[in-house]
């Protein structure tokens, strides 16, 4: 395992679509193990590919209630709304109010090619939103209805 380099707003791969993840194999397993070490390093909740430099479509989240992998995600469900508080491991010290879905359900697969289903509420919606929208190059950034201090 080995912490990566985290990409910065200004970064175009910040800005890109992420390919599909076809083969699952070993490297697919050491990209996820190094993106976990490198949010849990940097006490993040979530993190995508792109935001350490590869455009493939898998994202990792913890907020404390363990592990989610997340390959190919796709948002299936949302529903209800909820306003708060986000920030981005990529936009070092800035925070916004964002509002989001309350609940959502996500479909994807595991390191293995297994079909998953991921159902979160309040933070996990939310963190499940942020790090889908960094797979199609979207920063929280624009959804931002006012900047915190
Ligand atoms: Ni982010």
């Amino acid at each position: 395992m080995a912490l990566r380099e985290i990409r910065t707003k200004g970064d175009e791969i910040l800005e890109k679509s992420c390919k599909e993840v076809i083969v699952f194999d070993k490297r697919l397993g050491i990209l996820l193990d190094d993106m976990y070490d490198t949010m849990q390093r940097k006490d993040g909740v979530g993190l995508a590919a792109p935001q350490v430099g590869i455009l493939k479509r898998v994202v990792v989240i913890d907020i404390g209630e363990g592990k989610i992998e997340l390959v190919n995600p796709v948002l299936v469900a949302s529903e209800g709304t909820q306003n708060g508080s986000e920030g981005c491991l990529s936009v070092p010290g800035v925070f916004g109010e964002v509002e989001r879905p309350q609940k959502v359900t996500v479909e994807a697969y595991d390191r293995n090619g297994e079909k998953i289903t991921v159902t979160g509420e309040d933070l996990l919606a939310r963190a499940l939103c942020h790090e889908l929208e960094h797979l199609d190059g979207k920063l929280f950034l624009e959804r931002v209805t006012k900047f915190l201090d």
